[in-house]
């Protein structure tokens, strides 16, 4: 009997019925290593990776492999980024440790898929150089893992599918959370706006949003199994619901989540400065669940390296927004991403950058040095900033950062806030960790039963960017 040609040709059947194949095939295998045999996924990148490797874990778990927290597993999964040179890097030099793993256990499986995977050049890279691999796959068919478990445990030969172009996404499979109360969901996938440094849309495809119904849907499950907050992700979650017949608006589907009973906090993640809707501030403003952060990447201050970069804002729009943002949600807590070194960046350039910085004054920022990215318009420019004045500006920029951070954290010191509480703290077993509304960590006296649970902590002492505290009662 071929397996593959018996195959239902629908999904989720298809890969169920694979699941059920690979189970069979993974005791055989256990048999004769005389154990159980176990997996580890680890995630590279963006909050997209991670939810995408809960999937992965979800059909690894229900194949029969026993989750395990190191990487000397006997199926291990890279879920890879390529969106700066050193997560490459990161990776290569990585799968070397799990060759030698490998050499040591005959059981041992190695899979790599994620955004390194949808590029050509990497794939050719790993073939050639890395042929100790087992399986690669792309952004696009992540759900096919069971499929590709089967194949390669069948064949013993290097099983490779990427495929070009998403589809629709397949509900309905496995996942395994990584924390119980907590969990990203995605409302859309790829992204259309081809920022000229970026290698998102090359690598995650076309913009293509999920039905609201099954977004609710999903959501409404996730509650009823112990979700209390959940991170709603898309590349630019603002232009959400543009592709839907008939179209809604992004805070449209914000307003029918803050509706659902049970789920305690609404986050979402990237807002693009360029479409934030004053229709969706004041829905975060109104809102019951809506936590008052928002991350609005400004890339850099400068208006002339922002029209050269795609972003379709100027730094007068971008300030303007966040002033409007600040009058109608006046406790936001406003992060965002800032790229160094962008080619053709002048000292006028990257002062209008920390300008923007000193009057915004945010909450925090991830500070990256710009990495030029092969197929990208601006890694082909002649006027790339030299290393060592990259280095310079990035390690002034991250001081004055840093120290509006610290400051706006200090403002908070003294007063009371909600906190949900994620885990043990690691180094002193009296305490609980857990996160405030605007994402900054608070340790607290507390034990395991508060884990899950959103509790009222006063912010006794700010160190640095976290916060130690303790519980009263409301
Ligand atoms: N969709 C999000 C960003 C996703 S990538 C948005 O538009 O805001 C996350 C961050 O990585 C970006 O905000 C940018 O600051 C950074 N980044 C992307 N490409 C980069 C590159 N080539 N070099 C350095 N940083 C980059
Ligand atoms: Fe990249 Fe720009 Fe898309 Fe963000 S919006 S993923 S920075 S192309
Ligand atoms: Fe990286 Fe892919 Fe996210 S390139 S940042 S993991 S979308």
């Amino acid at each position: 009997m071929n397996i593959f040609e018996n195959a239902p040709q629908t999904e989720p059947e298809r890969q169920y019925y694979f699941i059920d194949i690979a189970k069979d095939l993974l005791k055989k295998e256990e048999e004769k290593a005389g154990r159980k045999l176990t997996f580890h996924v680890t995630t590279f990148g963006c909050q997209m990776n991670a939810r995408d490797s809960e999937k992965l874990s979800g059909i690894l778990e229900r194949i029969g492999y026993i989750k395990e927290e190191s990487e000397k597993a006997d199926f291990v999964v890279y879920n890879t980024c390529t969106v700066r040179e050193n997560a490459d890097n990161r990776v290569y030099g990585r799968l070397g440790i799990l060759n030698g793993y490998k050499k040591k256990n005959p059981f041992m499986r190695i899979a790599l898929c994620g955004c390194m995977m949808q590029e050509e050049n990497v794939v050719r890279k790993i073939k050639e150089s890395y042929s100790f691999v087992d399986i690669m796959f792309g952004t696009h068919n992540i759900h096919e893992l069971a499929e590709l478990v089967v194949a390669n445990l069948q064949t013993n030969a290097m099983t490779v599918h990427i495929l070009d172009h998403g589809q629709n996404p397949v509900e309905n499979l496995p996942i395994d959370r990584e924390y119980k109360f907590k969990t990203g969901i995605n409302i859309m996938f790829g992204c259309n706006n081809f920022c000229s440094y970026c290698i998102v849309p090359y690598v995650r495809g076309r913009e293509r949003s999920r039905e609201p119904k099954a977004i609710i849907n999903e959501i409404e499950r996730m509650v009823q199994d112990g979700v209390k907050e959940i991170m709603l992700l898309g590349q630019n979650v603002n232009s959400f619901g543009k592709d839907l017949d008939p179209v809604m608006t992004f805070s449209e589907l914000l307003h029918e989540i803050d509706q659902i009973p049970g789920l305690e906090r609404i986050r979402f993640m990237t807002s693009h400065p360029k479409d934030l809707s004053q229709e969706l501030i004041d829905e975060i403003a109104v809102s019951k669940h809506v936590c008052h952060h928002i991350h609005l990447p400004l890339q850099s201050g400068s208006s002339r390296l922002l029209k050269d970069m795609n972003r379709h804002y100027t730094k007068e729009s971008y300030l303007d927004l966040v002033d409007r943002i600040r009058k109608a949600i006046p406790d936001v807590a406003l992060t965002t991403d800032i790229i160094v070194g962008y080619p053709g960046e002048t000292e006028e350039d990257f002062e209008e950058t920390m300008d923007v910085v000193r009057k915004v004054k945010y909450d925090s920022a991830f500070t990256f040095e710009y990495s030029p990215r092969t197929g990208t318009p601006a890694a082909s420019r002649p006027d790339q900033v030299p290393a060592d004045v990259v280095k310079t500006r990035f390690d002034r920029l991250l001081k004055e950062v840093q120290k509006y951070g610290r400051e706006r954290a200090k403002e908070l010191e003294g007063s009371v806030g909600k906190v949900l509480v994620e885990s043990m703290n690691r180094e002193d077993e009296n305490l609980v960790t857990g996160r405030l509304e605007n994402n900054s960590v608070v340790h607290f006296p507390g034990d395991a039963s508060l884990i899950g649970s959103i509790v009222t902590v006063k912010l006794t002492e700010c160190r640095g960017f976290y916060y130690f505290g303790e519980m009263v009662s409301e």
